[in-house]
């Protein structure tokens, strides 16, 4: 059974789609009421870590609903939430970090960039406000953190309501755009960052905001290992707070426990999301050194911000479950593991024409499609590659998340795969032949 507007009451997400009715999840796979099973290869939108209907995570959120299901965190603290935020601070890249937690990632972003602004107006340096993000980038689709994301399809719309931010090239070396090659580039992407702080002045200049590894908009795409202490320095050099998003690539996805580790990183603020509770319950966080939260204090202020499901008890349950599970079953070590299989055992589609290049880290993998493999011409827009690519794979039962526009804005095709950890042999086989078998079936299509 399928649905499709208008049937029904929902306001559905796309309009113009067949939505399979979902039953249940269980591992790595979901269930709908025609009786097909789909493997969930991108954990739905890479948020799935652990796998769908573990008991141990929905335990947790029963047992503290019946408890308390909410409390309010202006007036009350609560047991998970200490609980939760001593667990994250244990794996911080900082000591002694301090953990505020909302609901979704673009919230935990507008958060961040609304902390690194009153952070230098409580430093006296009250001119500090302007972000600089990368291209390309997504960073969510609240009005602040679409004005920070590289997302022409979802910004035309609502252009004159966004704010004024500016972007600099990430390290995106499959299709440079600096028109450079690694290593001989010299990461000039990152001393772009220089640049663009010098244009607008680093008086005005709060944040620079950044993936650590790329999430969708680059898919996956790992940046060189200098990139980072160049980009430190450069924040450093110019009073600028550096805040990560590692709303997708955290929680162990691509093999520690923050994509910041790989590269022995030491932002300012991180912003976690998707993982942190597996999906069982929205669950966000911005976590901090306590020198931030110790500055705002100082001036006998708290941080100007409130929602009224932050720090909420049920959230946090579910996150405190989420993470001991993956402690408990190892799955950081599994996600390395699978991670490399599954990369090893896609590197046989690289000699299909219509795959440009297959990246990533742990359980985040990328396949960039293009239409002439030697120029990494992308294919033109209106073919719709990568939606028939996704609708093609989920009739053979494999979810893959899709993304757009990479190339220049407009064109370029490519998928994600994020899986939960909990993977073996037998599903990275699958996925593998799923994906070889729909791009046979692409070249048919043209
Ligand atoms: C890197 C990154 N940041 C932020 C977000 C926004 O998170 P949310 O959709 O939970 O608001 C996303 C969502 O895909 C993301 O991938």
């Amino acid at each position: 059974m399928t649905v499709q507007y208008p049937r029904g009451n929902v306001f559905y997400r796309n309009l113009h789609h067949s939505f399979p009715i979902i039953t249940h999840g269980e591992g790595a796979y979901l269930y709908d009421t025609s009786g097909n099973r789909y493997l969930d290869a991108s954990g739905g939108a890479a948020v799935v870590n652990i796998g769908h209907g573990t008991k141990e995570i929905a335990a947790a959120v029963s047992s503290q609903a019946q408890k308390a299901g909410y409390i309010n965190g202006t007036q009350f603290s609560h047991v998970p939430v200490e609980t939760l935020a001593k667990i994250i601070s244990d794996f911080l890249p900082f000591p002694d970090g301090k953990v505020y937690f909302l609901t979704s990632g673009s919230e935990a972003v507008e958060a961040s960039i609304k902390l690194a602004r009153q952070y230098w107006v409580e430093r006296g340096q009250p001119s500090k406000h302007h972000v600089i993000a990368r291209k390309p980038s997504y960073h969510g689709n609240t009005l602040a953190a679409l004005s920070l994301s590289d997302r022409r399809q979802y910004k035309d719309i609502y252009g004159p309501m966004l704010m004024k931010t500016s972007m600099v090239p990430a390290p995106y070396c499959y299709r440079c755009f600096c028109g450079e090659v690694y290593p001989s580039c010299g990461i000039k992407c990152a001393f772009e960052l220089e640049k663009q702080i010098q244009v607008i002045g680093k008086e005005n200049v709060s944040a620079f905001l950044t993936e650590v590894i790329g999430g969708g908009s680059t898919g996956a795409a790992v940046p060189p290992p200098e990139y980072f202490s160049a980009i430190r320095k450069i924040c450093d050099q110019n009073e600028i707070l550096l805040i990560v998003d590692e709303i997708m690539t955290g929680i162990g996805r691509t093999g520690d426990w923050l994509a910041c580790h790989h590269f022995d990183l030491k932002p300012d603020i991180i912003v976690m999301g998707k993982g942190l509770a597996s999906g069982y319950i929205p669950l966000s966080a911005v976590a901090v050194p306590r020198e931030i939260v110790d500055t705002i204090y100082r001036k006998n202020q708290s941080f100007m911000h409130a929602q009224t499901f932050a720090h909420h008890p049920v959230g946090c349950a579910a996150g405190i479950a989420t993470l001991d599970y993956i402690k408990n079953n190892n799955l950081l070590k599994k996600c390395n593991t699978v991670g490399t299989l599954l990369k090893d055992t896609l590197s046989s589609l690289s000699s299909n024409s219509d795959v440009g290049d297959i990246r990533g880290k742990g359980l985040l993998v990328g396949i960039e499609f293009v239409q002439d493999k030697v120029a990494k011409k992308p294919f033109p827009r209106e073919f719709g590659y990568t939606e028939k690519f996704v609708a093609n794979a989920l009739k053979k039962g494999l979810v893959v998340w899709p993304n757009v526009g990479h190339a220049d804005g407009i064109n370029g095709d490519l998928i994600l795969l994020a899986p939960p950890f909990i993977i073996e042999q037998e599903e990275v086989s699958l996925i593998n032949r799923v994906l070889s078998e729909t791009l046979e079936e692409m070249q048919k299509l043209r």
